[in-house]
């Protein structure tokens, strides 16, 4: 009798724990509801009160959820703000529409080279682009699209898979080498001023890939180095301090099949790079001293 009672309730624990769950779980879900509505209400409220709007186009892209595998592009009305750049727009959109969407950022300065993208069919740095800047008027065009950088893996919507640009990079290797160290132990290697302003606008490549992204050469031959690394190596083989036979070193890299004199004088990175850097110049010079360092005199 006594083993029957406790059967029973038991039973009955169970099922109030089960009830109690459920209740829980639709309570949840009111309340996610309630949430989404009330945030629904606060964009439609803050499209309402924008002087101007704009439709932004969103590349998208997810081999890991059913459903979302198709790319596509998803349209997101902005309120527009004087001073709006591109990753503040892609911003306003995950923040208020859609938490999903996935683009890389960092700094928002131009510094750290991580939301290179392709915008209105250029390569350019969304924290550098203001929306004004893609038409040269006030206000925002009709509509921004934004695509992940061309010519490299999708891994997921905006972000691309950059191993392939760093790999190039490293093979240049992209770090001051010289047997001439200073004799003092606290003693600076010293450049002279002419030098520093020679190397001084290959020293500004944030490593975001929009160059690479934006070359032909590099679309259709895996192996280029690429203007990147290419501009990296003139960065170190301009160096004064690295000495002769570290220059012979670095000029022997880029000389290579898949090296200078693969690029074609496109200008194409140099049009998209966001620090201004002279790219196909620095490209062309290389070549000019690979030149130099083979031709022999009897
Ligand atoms: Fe760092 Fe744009 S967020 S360069």
């Amino acid at each position: 009798m006594s083993t029957q009672v406790t059967e029973q309730a038991e039973t009955e624990t169970e099922a109030q724990e089960e009830t109690s769950a459920f209740q829980e779980e639709r309570e949840a879900k009111k309340r996610q509801k309630a949430i989404e509505r009330a945030e629904k209400e606060r964009v439609e409220k803050r499209l309402r009160e924008a002087d101007e709007t704009f439709e932004l186009k969103v590349f998208r892209y997810d081999p890991e959820v059913e459903g979302k595998m198709e790319p596509r592009f998803d349209t997101f009305r902005v309120p527009f703000k004087k001073g709006m750049t591109v990753l503040d727009s892609l911003m306003w959109a995950r923040d208020h529409y859609d938490s999903s969407l996935t683009f890389r950022h960092s700094c928002r300065q131009a510094i750290c080279g991580s939301d290179a993208l392709f915008v209105n069919g250029k390569q350019r740095l969304g924290c550098k682009t203001q929306l004004t800047d893609l038409h040269d008027q006030e206000g925002p065009p009709a509509s921004v699209r934004v695509e992940p950088l061309p010519h490299n893996e999708v891994v997921k919507d905006l972000v691309v898979d950059m191993q392939h640009f760093y790999d190039q990079m490293e093979s240049v290797e992209p770090y001051f080498q010289t047997n001439e160290l200073p004799s003092g132990d606290l003693e600076e290697q010293r450049q002279t001023r002419e030098n520093r302003e020679k190397v001084k606008m290959s020293t500004r490549c944030i490593w975001c890939g929009a160059c690479m992204s934006s070359c032909n050469i590099a679309a259709g031959d895996n192996q280029y180095l690429g203007p990147a690394a290419i501009n990296k190596a003139y960065r170190f083989a301009m160096d004064e301090r690295e000495g002769e036979d570290m220059k012979e070193h670095r000029l022997n890299i880029i000389e290579q099949e898949h090296g200078v004199w693969r690029c074609q004088t496109q200008f194409s990175c140099t049009e998209v790079c966001p620090k201004d850097i002279p790219l196909t110049e620095h490209i062309q010079e290389l070549k000019r001293e690979a030149v130099k360092s083979n031709l022999k005199f009897w």
